[in-house]
């Protein structure tokens, strides 16, 4: 598993913490604030953001990597992504953004954080084992 400094670690909690505060969620009520690193050291963070059209809203997580994919001075790989969730249990990632996760870094440090000090620290092949991927397609 790929792993941030102590250092990139905080700064990631705290993107991902300050996203959620973006977060457009007026149907779930449910704001969510992701931050990831890349492998070339550059930070990105989204949040979720819903639609009246329920099927349409894109998770933080998602909105994060599509943020990186979109600036990244290169194109991204994923070393670190952190979950901010506004409860009292951390939440790991929804089945499509462990999919989209894996995509561009299959050997992720997935980080979910939350408003207690529970937390969750595992890699996304932990989360998402025997995943289809681009290597599959080779
Ligand atoms: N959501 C995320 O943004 N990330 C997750 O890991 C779980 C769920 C969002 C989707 C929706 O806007 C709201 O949280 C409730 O499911």
């Amino acid at each position: 598993m790929s792993s941030p400094t102590p250092v990139q670690l905080r700064k990631l909690e705290a993107l991902a913490r300050k996203a959620a505060k973006h977060a457009y969620a007026p149907y779930s009520q449910f704001p969510v604030g992701a931050a990831l690193l890349t492998s070339t050291g550059e930070f990105f963070a989204g949040c979720n953001v819903e639609n009246a059209s329920y099927g349409l809203s894109n998770c933080a997580e998602r909105t994060a990597i599509f943020n990186a994919v979109s600036n990244a001075k290169r194109a991204p790989r994923l070393k670190c992504i952190v979950i901010y969730t506004p409860t009292k249990a951390a939440t790991t990632p929804c089945g499509a953004c462990r999919q989209v996760i894996h995509e561009l870094g299959p050997d992720t440090r997935v980080v979910s954080i939350c408003d207690s000090d529970a937390r969750i620290d595992v890699s996304i092949s932990t989360l998402l084992p025997g995943a289809f991927g681009p290597a599959n397609l080779e």
